[in-house]
This record gives structure tokens, sequence and C-alpha cells, in this order.
């Protein structure tokens, strides 16, 4: 993945833990310091900080990556990428429905990179369906924390459930999500 994922997992990893724990974690994993946000990475290189992470924060990577979803949009999308994250007559729908595009309009500035892609589908007007196709595994409970912080972000709360593997259109990951707005 491009530098500035990495560069974002450190980030966390710095504000909520601070720099001696970074520096554990990096160490661990073998990285280098800091990244170049526009230079393209092994993935290997942010699957190892999110498992040295797992060691040295005792912490499941499950909750490691939900958080990292949420922080990325919370101080790295709606900060560095404003524009991108307008919620100016958008929609958590319209949004949804819109991120294949704004993946690709950024494939100027990330030309070798592999976005994921999302299909989504209205069933009712509180209720959609979300299927999530990556040619990497095991990043659902960071798309989770992405969603949750998204919705925030547009002044909703969502609540999501995950569709049985096997009643999958493989291979993407489906999801049910219930959402509305934010109580007062
Ligand atoms: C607005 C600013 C955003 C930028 C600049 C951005 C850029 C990127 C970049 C550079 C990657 C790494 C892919 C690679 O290097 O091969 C990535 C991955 C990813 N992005 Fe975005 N993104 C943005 C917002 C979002 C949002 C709002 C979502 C979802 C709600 C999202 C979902 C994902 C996911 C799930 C991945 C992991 C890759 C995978 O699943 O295979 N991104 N994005």
């Amino acid at each position: 993945m491009y530098g500035l994922v990495n560069q974002a997992v450190r980030g966390l990893i710095i504000d909520q833990f601070g720099e001696a724990t970074w520096e554990d974690v990096r160490s661990r994993a073998g990285t280098a310091e800091s990244f170049v946000a526009m230079q393209p990475y092994d993935d290997a290189v942010t699957y190892s900080l999110v498992g040295a992470a797992v060691e040295v924060l005792e912490l499941p990577a499950e909750k490691i990556l939900y958080a990292f979803g949420e922080y990325w949009v919370t101080d790295i999308a709606t900060v560095s990428y404003a524009d991108l994250m307008s919620t100016d007559g958008t929609s958590f729908l319209d949004f949804l429905k819109n991120l294949d595009h704004m993946h690709s309009r950024i494939k100027v500035t990330f030309p070798d990179y592999s976005p994921p892609s999302f299909r989504v589908k209205e069933l009712s007007d509180d209720r959609l369906q979300l299927d999530y196709y990556s040619k990497r595994e095991g990043l659902l409970p960071f798309v989770e924390g992405l969603m949750n912080a998204v919705a925030r972000h547009f002044g909703c709360e969502v609540t999501i459930t995950h569709v049985d593997d096997a009643d999958n259109p493989m291979p993407s990951k489906r999801m049910l999500l219930n959402y509305g707005p934010l109580p007062a």
C-alpha cells in the first residue's frame, strides 16, 4: 500500500500511545521510522505493522484495524482530503455509492494502487446492503471502522451486520447496514 497508509498507522499509534510505543512497534515489525506518502510499499509492511501492534498493545488485530478505519476518516480523509469528503448536498448513501468513483479520481495521485470496490444496494430508507471487494485479506474490521466514522461524518449512526460467507457472491464480503440520523 502507498506510504500514506503506513504513515497513518504511525500517526494513530503516536497520537494514542506515544512515540516510544511507535518505536517499539516499528522495530518489531522491522520497518522504517517513517514512510514516503506517495511511494508504494509492499502490503507486507502494513500487515507487519498491524501484527507488531497486536503484540505491543496486547489488543486483537480486529480492534486495531477498526480504530485505524475510524482514524483514517477523522484524522486523514476529512483533514487532508476535505474536498473529497465534503458533505455539501451529499448524504451518507450518496457518498457510499460514489466511493469507487472517488477512489478512481485519485488514481492520478496513486497510479500503482489497488483500491477496494463497493457495491451498494438500497433495501429500504434506513437499510442497505454493502458488498466489499478487495484483493486483500483480513481488512473487514478496517472497513467497519471506516463505515462507522463516515456515517458520523454525515450525521448518521450505523449498525453493521455481516452476512454469512456461505451466502456471499465471493470474492466480496457482504454487510447489511442499518442507519439513521444521530440522536440530537
Ligand atoms: C478521502 C480520502 C481517501 C484517500 C486519499 C484514499 C486512498 C487510499 C489509498 C492510497 C489506499 C491504499 C491502496 C493501495 O495503496 O494499494 C486506500 C485503501 C483503502 N481505502 Fe481509501 N482513500 C480515501 C478514503 C476512503 C474511504 C472514505 C473509504 C471507505 C469508507 C476507503 C476505503 C478503503 C479501503 C477499505 C482500503 C483498503 C484496501 C483494500 O480493501 O483492498 N477509502 N485508500
